[in-house]
């Protein structure tokens, strides 16, 4: 039987090709982990080509773009490339009536031309450490304060690494607490927009295609970073120079067989691959179907309009494109975590690991019991919090959120001594706040969705965390929440934009009694009472409960596989994945190409669907065959799939290929894939990428703008 077993195993070793690797890998500890089977797989350069603080290398050319994306440089100029849906909101600030570079595209002729930024970023990673030891110096499992020695420990960190530089730093918890990493950074704020394609070809497919494959996404922009003279960080100033990078992505014209090694090198935000079973169980059974539910019914509303009146389908189309990029991945998610028998996977094991810590580890023989308590309670309250903000901030009860933006304006004026200063300053933000706001307003899709969101709260959420409206609602309208909404929509201020803007430019304490008694005022209060009074500590201290659960569940799982390596959840540090470009199997009987070509746009060309209209440009380039250096077999390559292992905050990223030059521009995960987060599926998680040759050929061909290439290091 154990020969049997070993000759089964050996074979499984050569039979298998080395093809898929989940995990997303810390790059300072790829030579201990994982170079050795990188170069199995491929990959031709080093460990220290992709991270070392002696050498110029990779990770000098990757960035954290803004709050929640990745980028990269591609010219010793400060030339970065990222997403189009990462440079969206800039690209939008940037827009108006006259100049409208979300539909017809931007394009700097030169330096002078380039759109500076306000409140944008990119950091790159100086270099990173493990100061687990550091960390928890003099702290001990039981002690009181635990949290906030760490905290101290953690701040003198950064102090040292940080003193007498112009870098910052962050701690971070890896492996649930169990090990801590340093990340010293440097941060420029001066970036200017340098090019986008119009939204027609960056959001091609819309969230219509979002999520799935195939794909023929062009999401990309472009930037510049800024420096000062000595090419150190410097706020904006019209003086500033082109930073030069320690180093820049070459990037390949050779393309992409099945097959071939790729690495993506990034920002993955968060992930929760070593949660127990009564999680998945938690985020499967309740708390994602309910969150469906409601996001389904604001989505049905919306679109109803949207269908109506092309004026509204802009207005709501930012709000539409996030209430459904989770939406869509939830429900992913689920199939896809059921497809895997997740949650039997998980069980099974956990049977296992009991066994073992039963005999051989005891003190972890609670553990799984110690959880399932927690998550007892811990889902209602979940999804209590999160549909508070459903309701009140995530595109909820629109006039309802507004009202509330009065509130700190109120406490202003209910302070012992007035500060005058900061109630302008308050009055002005306001200003700002509403007129953004209203801009895209249209008061029957709030109604709408005011009605919904009251009803699904009081079906979904356990009659324990009612807020008090409902109360309201029973006396005085028997319960008739419709009639209740029709009330509210009548009476307040808070429909009406002159209305607001007034009440908000001459606000005075006499206008605190008006504010009491608006009705989506109320309502706003109401929801905000049952946050901070029955809901926001209860839900902490289990979250914090779970913490605590989950470091000890990652140790211990550490001991039951001694001889398995590790990697630790996304925490949005810099990690390495990689894999091969390959195709998969969706479903039974249907084979997906592992690329796709311009012919597929032409293909879903449709000019009675907003989301597949093709520019007449490309429609031009195509007839004419005009695709330059960047045809393969009669087209141009669009988007490809590969093995990586990604997450949101990974869009972005580079991918490159075997001799570390960039192939790719990483910008979601295929639909049958997107429960990677919490299970790994090599068959079929695959994440999409934007091919360069499509981003060539529609700088060159598309916009012209080939000076653009003059700076970029192709190879050829
Ligand atoms: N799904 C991708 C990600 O999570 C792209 C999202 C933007 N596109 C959209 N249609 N909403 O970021
Ligand atoms: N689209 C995601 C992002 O913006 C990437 C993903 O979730 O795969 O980061």
């Amino acid at each position: 039987m154990k020969k049997f077993l070993i000759l089964l195993i050996i074979s499984a070793i050569i039979i298998v090709p080395m093809q898929a690797k989940e995990g997303m890998w810390i790059p300072i500890l790829l030579k201990k982990y994982n170079i050795e089977e990188m170069q199995q797989m491929g990959f031709k350069l080093t460990a220290e080509d992709i991270y070392s603080v002696n050498q110029a290398c990779m990770k000098d050319a990757v960035v954290i773009f803004g709050g929640g994306c990745t980028g990269e440089l591609i010219s010793d100029n400060g030339l970065l490339i990222t997403n189009h849906h990462c440079g969206f909101d800039a690209i939008q600030k940037h827009s108006s009536v006259e100049h409208d570079y979300l539909t017809n595209g931007f394009w700097a002729k030169d330096n002078s031309q380039e759109l500076p930024n306000e409140n944008l970023s990119v950091t790159f990673l100086k270099r990173m450490e493990d100061v687990t030891e550091k960390v928890l110096r003099g702290i001990s499992d039981d002690m009181k304060g635990k949290a906030d020695s760490i905290q101290k420990n953690i701040n003198a960190i950064i102090k040292e690494a940080t003193d007498g530089t112009l870098f910052i730093a962050n701690v971070k918890p890896f492996f649930g607490g169990n090990q801590y990493f340093l990340s010293v950074n440097e941060v420029f704020n001066d970036i200017r927009l340098v090019g986008a394609p119009p939204s027609a070809i960056g959001k091609f497919g819309g969230d219509t295609d979002n999520w799935m494959w195939p794909r023929h996404t062009g999401d990309f922009s472009l930037f510049r970073i800024y420096a000062d003279k000595d090419n150190n960080p410097a706020e904006y100033t019209p003086d500033n120079v082109p930073y030069k990078p320690l180093k820049h992505f070459p990037i390949s014209l050779k393309g992409i067989e099945e097959g071939d090694f790729t690495m993506v090198f990034g920002y993955p935000g968060s992930t929760e691959q070593y949660a127990p079973s009564y999680h998945l169980k938690m985020i499967t059974e309740q708390v994602n179907p309910a969150l469906i539910d409601i996001r389904t019914q604001k989505l049905d509303i919306i679109k109803r309009y949207q269908n109506l009146d092309p004026a509204i389908r802009i207005q709501y189309a930012s709000k539409a494109a996030s209430i459904s990029n989770s939406w869509k991945r939830w429900i992913g998610e689920i199939s896809g975590l059921e497809k895997l028998d997740a949650i039997n996977k998980k069980e099974k094991y956990e049977s296992d690991f009991q066994d073992w810590a039963n005999t051989q580890a005891p003190e972890y023989a609670s553990l799984l019991s110690d959880y399932k308590k927690v998550y007892n309670t811990y889902g209602d309250y979940r999804l209590a919090y999160n549909y508070i903000l459903e309701a009140l901030i995530r595109n909820g009860m629109e006039a309802v959120q507004m009202a509330g933006k009065f509130k700190n304006l109120q406490l202003a004026y209910q302070m012992d001594t007035l500060d005058n200063e900061k109630i302008e300053r308050l009055k002005k933000d306001l200003d700002k706040q509403l007129n953004d706001f209203y801009k895209d307003y249209y008061q029957p899709i709030d109604k709408e969705v005011t009605l919904a969101v009251l009803r699904i709260f009081k079906e979904k959420v356990d009659t324990a965390f009612y807020p008090d409206i409902y109360q309201y609602i029973d006396k005085k309208y028997k319960g008739d929440i419709s009639k209740y909404v029709d009330d509210l929509f009548a009476k307040t201020t808070f429909t009406d934009k002159n209305a607001t803007l007034k009440l908000a430019a001459g606000f005075t304490a006499r206008d605190i009694k008006k504010l009491n008694k608006d009705p989506a005022y109320i309502v706003y209060s109401s929801f905000i009472d049952l946050l901070d009074n029955r809901i926001a500590i209860p839900y902490l201290e289990l979250s914090n409960k779970i913490k605590e659960l989950d470091k000890k569940y990652m140790a211990a799982q550490m001991a039951y596989q001694p001889d398995a390596i590790f990697y630790p959840d996304a925490n949005f540090t810099l990690r390495v994945s990689y894999g091969q470009v390959k195709g998969y199997e969706p479903r039974d009987g249907v084979l997906f190409k592992n690329h796709t070509t311009l012919d597929g746009i032409m293909e879903k060309d449709n000019p009675d669907i907003y989301d597949y209209r093709v520019p007449e440009k490309l429609k031009e380039l195509y007839a004419q065959k005009d695709f330059g250096a960047y045809e393969a077999n009669g087209t141009v390559p669009v988007c490809f799939v590969a093995t990586n292992h990604t997450t949101g905050g990974n869009s972005g990223s580079p991918v490159v290929n075997a001799n570390g030059e960039l192939i790719g521009i990483n910008f979601d995960r295929a639909w049958e894939g997107v429960m990677s987060d919490m299970m790994f599926n090599p068959e079929q998680c695959r994440n999409i990428s934007l091919d360069m040759r499509y981003v060539l050929f529609l700088i060159d061909k598309f916009a012209g703008a080939s000076y653009l290439l003059d700076e970029m290091t192709l190879v050829k």
